[in-house]
């Protein structure tokens, strides 16, 4: 099995960036989190961040055969990017959703998430650790479609 983890804008700068929303550990241990956890589950992963839409979308494009799914956190773009979501469709891989705060309970221009839709679950909330469920969730989802 084989996952690809895709984070968007920001997220590079977890730890720095509004530590009270996103907590103080940074990408790097986002990073040893996913990779513990993945080799722990026997899943194989690719972790990407970025800061521009076009390579979110690339990405995701890119993923079709060569990943069994996708975590991903589209950060600001969970609220405005239409082109990662019809990517996402485009592609049908399952996906999880993963956002470290909780949104639903945040500024009203959160309350949509377009990526979400294209999504079988979301987690937020965690902190990090939404990472780690989501990953075992999609184990799960994708063992069972097998
Ligand atoms: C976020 C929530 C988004 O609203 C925000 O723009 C982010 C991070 C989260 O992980 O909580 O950049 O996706």
């Amino acid at each position: 099995m084989t996952v690809l983890i895709l984070n968007g804008p920001n997220l590079n700068l977890l730890g720095v960036r509004e530590p009270e929303l996103y907590g103080r550990q940074d990408y790097a241990a986002l990073t040893a989190l996913v990779e513990e956890t993945c080799r722990t589950e026997g899943i194989e992963m690719e972790m990407v961040q970025s800061n521009h839409e076009g390579v979110l979308v690339d990405t995701i494009q890119q993923a079709l055969g060569r990943f069994d799914g996708i975590v991903i956190n589209p950060a600001a773009y969970t609220h405005t990017s239409v082109a990662i979501l019809d990517a996402l469709k485009a592609v049908a891989l399952p996906a999880v959703e993963v956002h470290i705060s909780d949104v639903s309970q945040r500024e009203a221009f959160r309350q949509i998430s377009y990526a979400g839709q294209a999504c079988v679950k979301t987690f937020m909330g965690l902190g990090l650790e939404g990472y780690r469920q989501a990953i075992l969730y999609l184990k799960e989802y994708l063992n069972e479609k097998r």
